[in-house]
């Protein structure tokens, strides 16, 4: 199997890239080989200095590179809306919309519009993100969406009844299982809805195996970082493919194509079968609408 690099990404001039948490990580390494390539990159990111530290980094490699950093916390609903109408002021189009940044395990907590904190970063804050940005992404030809996921997934069957975790003693890897597990169900249900509008817009998944990042923040996490995972680079590999991919159609979920997709070149994978029912895709559609009050207009 040929395998899919960095070399396939042709010439990005003229392309605008958001990315979410691209101050580290995942994040990082995808907006500094697009930068590379050419896109005009946002680094959308809930620390400044922690962007423009970012961006001195992307700039030392390639000093032609064309970056801006802009503050987006997306665990704020008036930040997000705040971005999102900077964003739509001062630009003509958005290519790609990479919803990358995340939190992994934190001890229980909520955004400041009482979330969940996983759910409410990792897919709510997303979300809404991308509704508001949708008239720029649907006005611009050949636009995509990624969203980045993970293997977490399958650890993920949303409680409707008590999202939040009031009711019940949270568990921080299966809250973070259903944050993953509704990025899976966002991106399908908004393919589909583009689909029937008749848009050419594509929303894909990816999810980058095991990759040392900073979200592993325990000292085992840590320690496994050392001796099992694949560096941020090749974990920024699925996503980049996600959004380049010319053979992309909505849905499809990029991940590494090793031993039980933790490691290796990207290639198109198969997600559970859960991250597949339509019946709570439109659940959490409508649930994501009315919790953050925004109504996503395709
Ligand atoms: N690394 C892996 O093995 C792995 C595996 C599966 C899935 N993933 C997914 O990959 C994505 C990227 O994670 P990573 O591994 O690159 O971790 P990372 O290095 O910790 O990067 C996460 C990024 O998200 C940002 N972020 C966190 N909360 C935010 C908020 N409220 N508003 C805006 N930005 C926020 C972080 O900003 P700060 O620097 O300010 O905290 C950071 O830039 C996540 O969606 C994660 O779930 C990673």
């Amino acid at each position: 199997m040929n395998k899919w690099t960095t070399e396939n990404i042709p010439d990005q001039s003229g392309r605008v890239v958001i990315v979410t948490g691209a101050n580290s990580g995942i994040g990082f390494e995808a907006a500094k080989v697009l930068a590379l390539k050419g896109a005009d990159v946002v680094l959308a990111v809930r620390n400044n200095k922690k962007g423009d530290q970012a961006k001195a980094e992307i700039l030392k490699d390639h000093s032609q590179a064309k970056i801006t950093v802009s503050l987006l916390d997306l665990s704020s609903l008036k930040s997000v809306k705040d971005f999102s109408e900077n964003f739509l002021k001062s630009q003509t189009q958005l290519d790609v919309l990479i919803n990358n940044a995340g939190i992994m395990i934190p001890p229980y907590g909520k955004t400041e519009d009482g979330f969940e904190s996983q759910m409410g970063t990792n897919h709510l804050g997303h979300f809404a993100l991308t509704a508001q940005l949708f008239p720029l992404l649907k006005s611009t030809v050949d636009s995509r969406i990624v969203n980045v996921s993970s293997t977490a997934h399958n650890m993920g069957n949303i409680n409707f009844g008590d999202i939040h975790w009031e009711s019940r003693k949270y568990v921080p890897w299966k809250s973070y299982g259903d944050s993953k597990i509704a990025n899976l169900y966002f991106t399908n249900e908004l393919g589909r809805r583009m689909k029937t509008a008749g848009l050419d817009v594509i929303a894909t998944t990816a999810h980058p195996g095991y990759a040392a990042t900073g979200l592993q923040k325990g000292l085992f996490l840590k320690f496994l970082n050392v001796i099992v995972a694949q560096s941020g680079f090749m974990g920024a590999m699925p996503t980049l493919m996600a959004a380049i991919d010319p053979e992309a159609s909505s849905s499809n979920f990029y991940g590494p194509s090793g031993i039980a997709q933790q490691r290796g070149w990207p290639k198109i994978v198969a997600p559970n079968k859960l991250s597949q029912d339509e019946t709570i895709a439109k659940k959490l559609w409508t649930t994501s609408e009315e919790l953050t009050g925004i109504n996503f207009s395709i």
